[in-house]
C-alpha cells in the first residue's frame, strides 16, 4: 500500500473569484492532484482558459468524473477530451446521450453502477444516489477521496441533499477520520434554520472543513462560516485547497 500523502485541488470553474483575470460562470469544475477532473464547468473555452492561467494543460490528467448530467456540470467536457484522448469518463447511470457524445469526443465512458466505486488509489466515486429532479429520476455521484488528513467530498449539485451524500460517505468509510466537503450543496434555496441544521449535521458526522459552493449561495456560506469558523473553505475559482 502507496503511503498516503496530501493532496491539492486547484478550483478550475465555479461563480466567484478573487482574481480578475479569470472567467466565472454558473457550474463547478475541480481539478484534484492534476490526474482528476471532477465535473466541468459551463463553457469549454472558459474552463481551458482558467486551467492554463492556473499552470493546468491537462497533461497529467487521468480520469474525469463527471457528477450528473446538467449542462453546468458538462459544458467544458468536450473541450477537455480535444486535449487528451482516450481519457476515461466516470458517469452515472441512465445518461446514454452523455455516454454517446464521450465516446464521440474521443473518451471513453464508464458507467460506474457496472464499473465498482473505485476510480483510481485513493479516488472513489459515491455511486449514484437517486433523486427526483423535475418529475424525473435523477442520479447523482460525488468524489471521495483519501489523503493522509482523512477523507474529502466534492460534490456537483448535491439534488439528492448534501446529508444524504455525506451520510452515504460515513456509511462507507466508518471508521476514517472526516476531513472537508465541498462543493455545491443546492442550499439555495433553504431557510436560514435548515442551512443551520445542515452545517451542524455535517460537523457532527466528522467533517472539519466545509466550503459550500456553486448553487449553495451566499446566506449558506454566511451561516456556514458562523458554524465551521476555522473550518470554513472558501470555494472560489483560482484558489487552491489542501486536503
Ligand atoms: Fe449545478
Ligand atoms: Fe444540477
Amino acid at each position: 500500500m502507496k503511503e498516503m500523502k496530501t493532496m491539492v485541488i486547484k478550483i478550475l470553474y465555479d461563480r466567484k473569484t478573487s482574481d480578475e483575470k479569470l472567467a466565472v460562470g454558473w457550474g463547478l469544475s475541480f481539478l484534484v492532484d492534476k490526474k482528476i477532473l471532477f465535473d466541468a464547468g459551463e463553457t469549454g473555452s472558459a474552463l481551458v482558459r482558467n486551467a492554463l492561467s492556473l499552470g493546468e494543460d491537462f497533461d497529467k490528467l487521468e480520469n474525469i468524473i463527471i457528477s450528473h448530467d446538467h449542462w453546468d456540470h458538462t459544458g467544458g467536457l468536450n473541450d477537455v477530451l480535444d486535449r487528451k484522448k482516450g481519457l476515461k469518463v466516470f458517469v452515472c447511470p441512465g445518461y446514454p446521450e452523455l455516454e454517446k457524445s464521450i465516446t464521440f469526443r474521443g473518451g471513453v465512458p464508464v458507467n460506474v453502477e457496472k464499473s465498482g466505486l473505485i476510480i483510481s488509489p485513493n479516488f472513489f466515486s459515491s455511486g449514484p444516489l437517486p433523486t427526483f429532479y423535475k418529475q424525473k429520476i435523477l442520479t447523482e455521484q460525488s468524489l471521495i477521496i483519501k489523503t493522509s488528513q482523512g477523507v474529502s467530498v466534492l460534490t456537483g449539485c448535491a439534488h439528492p441533499g448534501i446529508v444524504v451524500i455525506a451520510e452515504a460517505v460515513r456509511g462507507m468509510f466508518p471508521t476514517d477520520q472526516l476531513y472537508m466537503i465541498a462543493g455545491g450543496m443546492h442550499l439555495k434555496d433553504a431557510t436560514p434554520s435548515e442551512i443551520e441544521a445542515t452545517a451542524l449535521r455535517l460537523k457532527s458526522l466528522g467533517f472539519q472543513k466545509a466550503g459550500p459552493s456553486h448553487c449553495s449561495e451566499e446566506l449558506a456560506e454566511a451561516i456556514f462560516k458562523q458554524v465551521f469558523k476555522q473550518g470554513f473553505v472558501e470555494v472560489e475559482v483560482g484558489r487552491e485547497l489542501t486536503i
